[in-house]
């Protein structure tokens, strides 16, 4: 590792103090950038991640391109069910789309554990090469639970999950397998990341916010407590994803997590009232990112004001970035966040 290493983002994942607020921003390899969209030209999606070269590269490009204090690993949370052997695809502008979707318990009881260092080699050789390569974190990162069994259960994405839910309620005794099956999963995934160089995990739960805070309790909670804990036992920062989901913040807040995602839909003021502590990543509408650019560093100063100061915050995205987004604007924001918030530490 250089002794350049920006370690910006790890500090405030604990917490610690920071010349500057670090940015990183949800989904930024993709298909916005001109040079990944040259080298899916050459690769379908799944075959970048079996190439590490490549697929460290794509990692790279916006520490790179944009100068965010993050990389995170590129994959897709499919890629381990992917190598588990289960037929799933990634329609573009749909996403992941699985032909036999799980009906019942017997559609999953045969399914074989993941073994990381047999199963997906080509992701743990990527993250060794950028381990030599990168002067900023590396995230690590995993599907949670819920959000993999969304698309396991549905087929596909889903605007209300129904099906998703039907099943817990209908099934309790299969979904607890399901959900024993696939943090079992997560957890022997990520510890083989944590060991072969990423600083930091994120775990993504993109629509865990359709569940009520009742029913996050009593049929996820135990699940992500266990999850959390095991991180916790390691050298890695935890962080956990999802959209939508400002409703169930108190139920995160008891996670041995380090760092809560919040979305545009949930205000630092609303963390105040609900007594989060923790260190908090967000939340920026992505939409904002066609706004003119007055418009959108308004927004991010606004965003920056009302933190006041506020111990552990990452500036990011409330979700991801789409492929409309402009590389210029993203470089604009980057740079204004970084510059004002250094202002205001200094008039502190
Ligand atoms: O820099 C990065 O963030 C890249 C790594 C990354 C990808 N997917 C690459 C990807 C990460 C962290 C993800 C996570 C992911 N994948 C989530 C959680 C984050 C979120 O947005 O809520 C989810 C729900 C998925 C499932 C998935 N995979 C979707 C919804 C899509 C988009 C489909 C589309 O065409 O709009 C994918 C495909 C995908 N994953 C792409 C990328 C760069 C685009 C595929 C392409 O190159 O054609």
């Amino acid at each position: 590792m250089s002794i350049l290493f920006n370690d910006v983002f790890l500090r405030a994942c604990r917490k610690e103090a920071v010349p500057f607020t670090p940015v990183w921003f949800m989904r930024q390899a993709g298909r916005y950038q001109s040079e990944y969209r040259a080298i899916r030209e050459h690769y379908s999606f799944f075959e970048i991640s079996h190439h590490p070269d490549v697929c460290a590269k794509v990692t790279r490009l916006p520490v790179e391109k944009l100068g965010v204090d993050a990389a995170i690993l590129f994959a897709d949370i499919m890629t381990p069910l992917k190598a588990r052997g289960l037929k799933v695809e990634i329609v573009e502008g749909v996403g992941p789309v699985f032909s036999h979707p799980i009906r019942t318990g017997a559609d999953f009881s045969h399914w074989k554990p993941l073994e990381s260092a047999s199963d997906v080699p080509y992701v743990l050789e990527t993250i060794q090469l950028l381990h030599q390569q990168l002067n900023v974190p590396l995230i690590g990162f995993a599907g949670a639970p819920f959000t993999l069994a969304s698309y396991l259960i549905e087929g596909g994405p889903s605007k209300n999950y129904h099906r998703t839910k039907g099943f817990m309620y209908a099934h309790p005794e299969d979904w607890a397998a399901l959900m024993e099956d696939l943090a079992e999963m997560t957890l022997n995934y990520l510890h083989a990341q944590i060991r072969c160089g990423a600083q930091a995990v994120q775990v993504f739960d993109s629509w865990v916010g359709a569940l009520s805070a009742e029913d996050y309790h009593r049929y996820l909670a135990p699940t992500m407590q266990r999850i959390f804990s095991e991180l916790k036992k390691t050298h890695a920062v935890s962080l956990y994803f999802a959209a939508g989901a400002g409703h169930l913040l108190p139920e995160w807040n008891q996670l041995p997590v380090d760092v809560l995602s919040f979305d545009w839909r949930t205000s630092f003021a609303d963390l105040e009232r609900l007594g989060i502590e923790k260190a908090v990543q967000g939340n920026l509408d992505p939409s904002l990112l066609l706004a003119p650019l007055p418009l959108l560093k308004e927004r991010a100063k606004r965003l920056l004001e009302e933190r006041n100061g506020r111990p552990g915050y990452i500036f990011n995205l409330g979700h991801g970035i789409f492929p409309e987004v402009s590389e210029d604007k993203l470089l604009a924001l980057t740079q204004f966040v970084h510059e004002y918030s250094r202002r205001l530490r200094s008039d502190q």
